[in-house]
């Protein structure tokens, strides 16, 4: 990375899931599926469901607000919103154009950014590159999605996965700081995005026909290719980014992994050869949020005393294109 006298600090930290819940219990009654089947497959309990008028700006709008308030700046002082999302409430306006309205952000730039799951990631990257170039002092980052309103609730291969919420950090430029963006590192591999799709204007007959309905707004995924790819890219990209900083796994205080899967979260944890108390999960009450996942359970870690100032933290993710990355910072 290249060396600057600036470095990210992340000042603040807020989220948003909404108050509805839908359990394995309720989902017994749509699809045929058991709660013991989800519980040992996917180590999901229950999820957050927004309501039929909530839409991504609306959950986005909460986490930044919250990160605003914890920051102790005002939406004046933003420079940039980067949201991260493949639910925007429109193809456009952008949903970090219409969260900049409702926070009365006036001075600060403002696009949406597509890296499914990994999309948080990928935006604290971008971000930290504005900051560290002395472009921008303080950047919001949002990694907000609605995915119940793109799952298909008549496929038990998918919808028992799914949930909605919104998480969301304040970068700030800060000179020679310890607290810091250590580094990070992004990838993906566009030759597999066929195994997790969601259409947009090209109706594809291929992809129309892997659909168990015609509704053609939903998720579809091949869920054992996504497996095998989670587990390999976060041990990949884990191992990769700490060879980059010069650290051994064993110098990292916490994991903070994209919430999809436990089996996935232990799966990677086993062939990392780190301790799994040190692994963060809370994908048992929510479920996977896509994007919104890892600034959620960063957001609880920290809140939780799980994670605390001068720790090394990597929080790593995987995702629909498919995509995946990492980020080293000093807490
Ligand atoms: O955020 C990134 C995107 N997503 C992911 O990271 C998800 C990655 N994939 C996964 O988490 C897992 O592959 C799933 C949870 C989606 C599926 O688990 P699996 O252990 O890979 O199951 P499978 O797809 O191989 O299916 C095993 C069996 C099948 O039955 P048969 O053919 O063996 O008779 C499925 O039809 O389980 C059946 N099945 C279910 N049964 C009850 C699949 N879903 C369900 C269900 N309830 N919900």
């Amino acid at each position: 990375m290249k060396q600057s006298r600036y470095n990210s600090k992340i000042i603040g930290c807020g989220m948003y899931v909404p108050e509805d819940v839908l359990t394995n219990s309720d989902l017994c009654k749509m699809v045929d599926t058991s709660d013991e089947w989800i519980i040992t497959r996917t180590g999901i309990s229950e999820r957050r469901i927004s309501k039929e008028d909530v839409f991504t700006s609306d959950v986005a709008t909460k986490a930044a607000l919250a990160a605003i308030g914890n920051a102790k700046i005002t939406p004046n002082d933003i420079d940039i919103i980067i949201v991260a999302t493949v639910t925007p409430d429109m193809y456009c306006p952008s949903v970090s154009c219409i969260v900049q309205k409702n926070i009365n952000a006036r001075g600060a730039s403002a696009f949406d950014l597509n890296a499914a799951c990994t999309g948080f990631i990928y935006g604290i990257t971008v971000a930290d590159q504005f900051l560290r170039n002395e472009v921008y002092k303080n950047a919001l980052i949002i990694g907000a999605d609605c995915l119940s309103k793109i799952t298909e609730y008549k496929d038990k291969k998918t919808c028992v996965l799914f949930g909605d919420g919104a998480g969301a950090v304040i970068l700030q430029a800060r000179e020679n700081c310890e607290s810091k963006i250590v580094d990070s590192l992004l990838g993906a591999e566009g030759s597999k995005g066929e195994n997790l799709t969601v259409l947009g204007l090209r109706k594809d007959e291929m992809e129309l026909k892997k659909r168990i309905t015609n509704n053609c707004n939903t998720i579809w995924m091949n869920g054992s290719e996504v497996f095998k790819f989670a587990v390999n890219s976060m041990v990949y990209s884990v191992q990769k980014l700490l060879k980059k900083i010069g650290k051994s796994i064993d110098e990292i205080s916490y994991i903070i992994p994209h919430q999809a899967n436990q089996r996935i979260i232990d799966g990677a944890c086993k062939k990392l050869n780190y301790k799994s108390e040190k692994m963060f999960s809370n994908v048992q009450k929510y479920g996977n949020m896509s994007t919104a996942s890892i600034p959620v359970a960063f957001y609880e870690a920290l809140n939780e005393g799980k994670i605390k100032n001068g720790d090394l933290v990597i929080l790593t993710g995987f995702g629909g294109g498919l995509t995946w990355g990492s980020v080293a910072l000093i807490i």
